[in-house]
Formats: structure tokens, C-alpha cells, sequence
């Protein structure tokens, strides 16, 4: 079995790849290694897969030093020539996509960024498997679709036609794109709407890391709306089980299409998820209290009921833990 996971020098990314690496899976991970958040990190990710940063080369294949199934290719998957060729050459037969412009602020100041990677990137992946085909489609989609929804926990049999960001808009999007796809070419999808994913070798525009960072170095914390927000954080090793486990089922409906939560079903207010930071740091914050961002959501809550019919899903570590781990790589790390 041959895998291609995009974003695979990104944070779940790079788990995905290294999960299936260990269960002697041929990977192919692409990456164009972009600046949103310090390109060192994803480096660093990409030399833990055994891929020396000095051998990367633009649409060059460079095979892990460490873990003889993997091999790394610098690409854009807006560049459609050299990813349709890729997909050619390789004949992939199981696609993890999560390859995006991620963060839901940035997408305020920057639309295009989400235009181009989210919309024009996946449309160039769904070509591909439609030129080249794939048993199945798995894809990053996000809890952020949810957007104004009030009723929780957020369902995939909610209507989600509130997006209160274009980052959420671009997965939306995904999600029909996908239907369409799926539909027209009988191409195998799954849209997996992930809910905060927090761990080791996280990214350093979201909250964990932000907190980590400022309450070590003395600095205050930005709380927005005073702390009121409720998110169900997902640790990084439960969200890989579900995407190693959902790859192996794809939908053999009529049209095989299918969006499934992925999340925690525990959302956990804002001061709590602080103070556990703090507990692991043993150092308290000073928190600054904001008001509520633009494209921020109040609250997200997973119904995973339909992941968990299908494999039996059940996430197993609780916050406490998985801040342990996170803050213990944490500081291993940037010592
Ligand atoms: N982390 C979360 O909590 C979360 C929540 C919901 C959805 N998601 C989605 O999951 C996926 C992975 O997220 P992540 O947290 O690992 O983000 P990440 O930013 O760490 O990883 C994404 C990777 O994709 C790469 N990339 C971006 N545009 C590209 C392009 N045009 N061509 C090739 N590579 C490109 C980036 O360089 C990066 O390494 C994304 O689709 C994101 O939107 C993440």
C-alpha cells in the first residue's frame, strides 16, 4: 500500500506520516515548507522523519535517512503539472490531505493565501484522483464549519451554512467540492472535521503553544472574552488513530462521500485549560483579558457518534495528560 499525505512537515502532518512509517506503510510526504508559522519547526519535524533539510529541493524526491518507507518531496499543490506527474508516477492508493493555509485569524489580514492553497489546492487534488484514481480520499476539514451553529454538540447532521471566517468558509467549501467530486467521478471521500488538536511538535500560532510560550518568558497571556470560551481540545495521538483507522473504510455508498467529527466530546473552558498549563509548568500567567476576536467561535463540542460506529472510535487521553505530554516536549524541545 502506497500513501501520499500532504502537509506532512505540518503538525498533524507530520504524526499522520510517522504513525504509518512505523507500521511499515510506503509513505510520500509533500510539504512546500511555506513561512505562516517558523519554517525551523517544520525542518525539524521533517529531520525527525530522517529527511536532511541541506537534500530538499523543489519537486525532488529525498529518501528518510532513518525510515526506509518514507520519502519527502518539496511541492506546492497549487502547482497542478508537477502533482498531476506525481500522481501519475506513484499510482497513490489511499490520499491524506491536510495540506492547507490552517488559522482562522490570519485569514482575516490574509484571504488570498486561503483562496489559493484551500480552494485552488484541493481542486488540484481532487483532479488528481480523478485522473489517477485512489481507493480513497481522506481530508482535513474543520470544526470551524460550524460557525454560528448554537446547538451542540455539533453534529454532521447540523446544517452548517454559517461560517464566520473565510478559513471556515474554505472548508466548507472543501466539503462540497468533495461532494461533487465524489459524486461526478466515484471518487472515495471522507472529510474529517477536526476539533483543536494540541500535543508535541504542535503549532505555534495556536493556544497551547501561545500560553507555553508567553508564561515561561514572564509575558501576559492573551485571554479573549475574559476566558468565556469552551473548546473541545483534541489530543494529537487521538485524532491520528482516527485517521489511520477511517483511511482503511472508505464510503461504498451510492455516491461515496462522508464527513465525520473528530474531536475530544469533552469541551473544556478556556481558565481551565490555562490553569492545567500553569499546573505543568509550575509557573502561574498573567492573563490579559480581550474582547471576543473577529472569526472566533464561543464554543465547539464533537458529536463523534458516526466516527465511532464505523471504528469504534474512543479518545483516551484526557486533558491533563496530554498537557503533561505536550508541555514535557515543550521544553525539551526549546532547551
Ligand atoms: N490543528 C488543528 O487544530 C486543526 C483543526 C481543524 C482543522 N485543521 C486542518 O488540518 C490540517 C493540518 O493542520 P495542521 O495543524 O497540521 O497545520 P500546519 O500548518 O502545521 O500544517 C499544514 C502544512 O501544509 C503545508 N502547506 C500549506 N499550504 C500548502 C501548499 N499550497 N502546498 C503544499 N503544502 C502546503 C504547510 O507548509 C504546513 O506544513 C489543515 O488542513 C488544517 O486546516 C487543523
Amino acid at each position: 500500500m502506497k500513501i501520499l499525505v500532504t502537509g506532512v512537515a505540518g503538525f498533524i502532518g507530520f504524526h499522520v506520516a510517522k504513525k504509518l512509517i512505523d507500521d511499515n506503510i510506503e509513505v510520500i510526504g509533500i510539504d512546500n515548507i511555506n513561512d505562516y508559522y517558523p519554517m525551523t519547526l517544520k525542518f525539524d519535524r521533517l529531520k525527525e522523519l530522517g529527511i536532511q533539510p541541506d537534500f530538499i529541493r523543489y519537486n525532488n524526491k529525498v529518501k528518510s535517512e532513518t525510515m526506509k518507507s518514507f520519502t519527502f518531496l518539496r511541492l506546492d499543490i497549487t502547482d497542478e503539472s508537477h502533482l498531476l506527474n506525481l500522481f501519475n508516477r506513484e499510482k497513490f492508493d489511499i490520499v491524506i490531505h491536510l495540506a492547507a493555509q490552517a488559522g482562522v485569524r490570519y485569514s482575516l489580514d490574509n484571504p488570498k493565501a486561503y483562496i489559493k492553497s484551500n480552494i485552488e489546492g484541493f481542486n488540484n487534488i481532487l483532479e488528481a484522483c480523478r485522473n489517477f484514481p485512489v481507493k480513497h480520499l481522506v481530508y482535513a476539514s474543520s470544526s470551524s464549519v460550524y460557525g454560528m451553529n448554537k446547538e451542540q454538540p455539533f453534529s454532521v447532521k447540523h446544517k452548517v451554512d454559517s461560517p464566520v471566517s473565510l478559513y471556515a468558509a474554505t472548508k466548507k467549501s472543501n466539503e462540497l467540492m468533495a461532494h461533487s467530486y465524489s459524486y461526478l467521478y466515484n471518487i472515495p471521500t471522507t472529510g474529517l472535521r477536526f476539533f483543536t488538536v494540541y500535543g508535541p511538535w504542535g503549532r505555534p500560532d495556536m493556544a497551547p503553544m501561545l500560553f507555553a510560550k508567553s508564561i515561561i518568558e514572564g509575558k501576559p497571556i492573551k485571554v479573549f472574552n475574559n476566558g468565556n470560551l469552551e473548546r473541545d481540545f483534541t489530543y494529537i495521538d487521538d485524532i491520528i488513530t482516527g485517521i489511520t483507522k477511517i483511511m482503511s473504510l472508505p464510503p461504498c455508498e451510492k455516491i461515496p462521500y462522508r464527513i465525520l467529527n473528530i474531536g475530544n466530546s469533552k469541551p473544556v473552558k478556556l481558565g481551565e485549560f490555562i490553569n492545567e498549563i500553569e499546573e505543568a509548568l509550575g509557573e502561574k500567567a498573567i492573563k490579559e483579558m480581550y474582547p471576543m476576536q473577529d472569526g472566533d467561535v464561543y464554543s465547539t463540542f464533537a458529536d463523534v457518534s458516526e466516527l465511532q460506529q464505523l471504528t469504534n472510535y474512543k479518545p483516551t487521553i484526557a486533558l491533563k495528560e496530554g498537557i503533561t505530554k505536550f508541555i514535557k516536549w515543550y521544553t525539551a524541545y526549546f532547551n
